[in-house]
């Protein structure tokens, strides 16, 4: 399998990439509006794979806005860089690409089904490609995405952040037919970031370790500034681990639909959580209680704490950039 790695780099965005890159063939980069600009993210993104041994890796910038709001403002916390906390050399390479849309549907196209596109912040630039292009959808294996929650938000007190700056985007990739995967607060906010896991990580003692133990510092600092909360939830890295690890989770079948339109719903994952008997299927009783629309979703309704906390430190422990760069060379197979 190949993956394609989409979001707004961002610190947990980063930890997402520093996973992926360590386990998994990653064929690229495309950056969008979330955390911080587009252009940040996108620096960002460039920054990270150059300081991770993967200046190889292609980095496409993407949409700068939602399919139909202005963006968020996310400097909160994010700081005006979008990584605030994180130190990184300039990048050393030019692996830039200007437009992510074109980037994925050419990846689609040269990957067909063993492309899995992992999602890790607003849902435009995918959005924007199945729009562009409705067979998109046939050449994707499978998305697996941070967004959305079984109940309760963050951004507002129905709608996940990443859901919320963009519903319709979201609208329309849940939408799709593509398999999803779907990891949102109810198992993110659970995997958070303790002052002994960055010790942990700090105590490694390598360049990366240091930088990310730093990243994870400014986190858990910034979001104590928002939310009354000791440990920050460590998000994006979670759709990927589920790759690397699937035995970390378990996911269930679910309907999940996007709310567009409610006073104080909208950008809501409104995930059908029921078990029905199928007694339902009668008229009589369709009144009272719907029948239940077929699953569109792998929901993920519990974490293993431990051990992705486990695979991430390990990963970072192990982390070997001299090798990752020699190895990328050696196979060197690039888009352009
Ligand atoms: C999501 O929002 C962003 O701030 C994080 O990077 C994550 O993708 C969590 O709601
Ligand atoms: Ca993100």
């Amino acid at each position: 399998m190949k993956y394609l790695l989409d979001g707004d780099p961002g610190h947990d965005d980063m930890l997402a990439i520093l996973l992926a890159v360590r386990h998994l063939e990653v064929v690229g980069v495309t950056t969008t509006h979330g955390n911080t600009s587009v252009d940040n993210a996108t620096r960002n993104a460039l920054q990270w794979v150059d300081f991770l041994g993967r200046p190889d890796i292609r980095v496409a910038r993407g949409r700068a806005h939602p399919l139909l709001n202005s963006p968020v403002d996310s400097s909160v916390g994010n700081g005006s860089s979008g990584a605030a906390g994180a130190v990184l050399p300039e990048a050393t390479t030019e692996t830039y690409m200007s437009d992510a849309i074109a980037f994925l549907l050419g990846a689609s196209h040269r990957y067909h089904s063993d492309l899995a596109i992992i999602a890790t912040g607003p849902l435009t630039n995918i959005a924007s490609a199945l729009l562009a292009d409705p067979s998109l959808g046939e050449r994707i294996q499978e998305i697996s995405l941070m967004g959305g929650s079984l109940a309760g938000g963050n951004s507002t007190a129905a709608a996940e952040f990443n859901i919320w700056a963009d519903p319709e985007a979201a609208a329309v990739v849940f939408a799709s037919g593509i398999p999803l995967r779907m990891f949102g607060l109810n198992v993110t906010e659970r995997a958070g970031v303790t002052s002994s896991h960055i010790q942990r990580i700090r105590e490694i003692g390598s360049d990366l370790a240091i930088v990310v133990a730093d990243i994870l510092q400014h986190v858990r600092i910034a979001r104590r500034q928002v939310f009354a909360v000791d440990d920050a939830p460590l998000h994006d890295p979670l759709a990927v681990a589920t790759f690397i690890d699937p035995g970390i989770f378990t996911l269930r079948d679910m309907r999940v639909d996007i709310e567009l339109h409610g006073n104080h719903t909208r950008g809501m994952t409104v995930v059908d959580a029921r078990s029905l008997t199928g007694s339902t299927d009668s008229p009589s009783l369709n009144r009272a209680v719907a029948p239940m629309r077929a699953a569109n979703c792998q929901v993920a309704v519990d974490v293993d704490v431990d051990a992705f906390f486990d695979l991430l430190i390990d990963s970072i422990r192990t982390y070997d950039v001299h090798a990752i760069r020699a190895a990328a060379g050696a196979g060197e197979d690039h888009d352009s």
